[in-house]
């Protein structure tokens, strides 16, 4: 049985991903440093798998509990998705940012050269495209610069990656998703926001819950169909399975370079008012909202061309926009 280190693997794509390795008969072993996830999330993937995960709570970018855990420990392959990203917040502290984000992949980059680990598979998002200048984003759009911190630690990412591939011989594929939202089907396993949301999905399903008083639609006056500005929103369970098949490709040897990337998205770009509209039909429930001023940093439009990864990976997104609402309804039901 081949055992994956999921670091972040408390996390919202984190524990979705360990859900479906553990279907797909991997051994997991976690390592998350609960800054931003709680310990309970453990247990509730146990309740959905019925094999409880091993779990070490580790600071990746402390180096000395990072190399004495794989001393410790044979792994076979690593997703890593422990990262800050809040946008916010990477623009007023850089500096965390950097450390946290670029320090931990460096250490465990090291590491996987000294322990002959092969299979990387590297948590990234379509904002390290920057703004895009055409839509739909393939692989082969120009990388413009990141608008925000937290992005640049994606692109510099990437590099790091690509360099040490290349430098030692290794396999690393980056997933750069979209918009990721919903929550498992048990609802045992869902977004946890800290504080108010600041994301679309979870802030709907709060307002509906009661927790927040209305939902703000930052702005109607895009040049869309209705005004309000369009994602590419993914249910994260497709979007767990996408490290699945990654994984499984490198493992296959039929990578086609040392380092891939591949865009994670539906292909399909939904407004704002669309994603209300679905909601009120998954769930029969009825939003309170209102228009108000664009969000400062808010782009017009972005969507995933997803073609790259339906011919390499062979993956698609099985789950409507509707299915990931509803899914998150009753994830948020259990919350309140
Ligand atoms: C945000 C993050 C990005 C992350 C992505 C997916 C920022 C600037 N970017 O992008 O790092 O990868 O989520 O998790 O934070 N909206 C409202 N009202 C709200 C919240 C959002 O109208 O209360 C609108 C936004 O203006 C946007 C859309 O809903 O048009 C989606 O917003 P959001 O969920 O925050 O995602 P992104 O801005 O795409």
């Amino acid at each position: 049985m081949k055992k994956i280190l999921v670091t972040g693997g408390l996390g919202f794509i984190g524990s979705h991903t360990v859900v479906e390795l553990q279907k797909n008969g991997y051994n997991v072993v976690i390592i998350d440093n609960l800054s931003n996830s709680t310990l309970s999330v453990l247990d509730n993937i146990t309740s959905i798998t019925g094999t409880k995960p091993e779990f070490h709570n580790i600071d990746l970018h402390n180096k000395k509990a990072v190399q004495s855990f794989f001393k410790q420990n044979n792994i076979n392959g690593i997703i890593h998705f422990a990262a800050y990203k809040a946008v916010g917040e990477s623009m007023d502290n850089p500096l965390a940012y950097y450390e946290n984000n670029l320090g931990s992949l460096v250490y465990l980059l090291q590491e996987m050269k000294e322990h002959k680990i092969d299979h990387f598979i590297f948590s990234s998002s379509c904002m390290a495209y920057g703004t895009p200048e055409k839509l739909p984003i393939t692989e082969k759009t120009p990388t413009n610069k990141a608008a925000s911190v937290y992005a640049n630690t994606k692109q510099i990412g990437e590099e790091i990656i690509q360099d040490s591939c290349k430098a030692y011989n290794k396999n690393a594929i980056a997933l750069r998703y979209f918009n990721p939202i919903g929550a498992h089907e048990s609802a045992k396993i869902g977004e946890l926001p800290n504080g108010v949301p600041q994301n679309l999905v979870p802030f709907i399903t709060q307002t509906a819950a009661g927790i927040r008083e209305q939902l703000l639609v930052f702005g109607n006056d895009y040049d869309t169909i209705d005004g309000t500005a369009i994602r590419d929103y993914i249910h994260v369970v497709d979007l767990a399975n996408a490290h699945i098949v990654a994984l499984e490709r490198l493992f296959n040897k039929k990578n086609k370079a040392n380092f891939e990337l591949f865009n994670i998205g539906t292909g399909k770009g939904s407004t704002v008012l669309e994603v209300i509209e679905a909601f009120e039909k998954a769930t029969g429930k009825t939003l309170n909202y209102k228009i108000t001023e664009r969000r400062s940093g808010d782009i017009q439009e972005i969507y995933a061309d997803p073609t790259l990864a339906n011919n390499e990976l062979k993956w698609k997104p099985e789950k409507s926009l509707e299915q990931a609402l509803f899914d998150a309804w009753q994830w948020q039901k259990k919350q309140s």
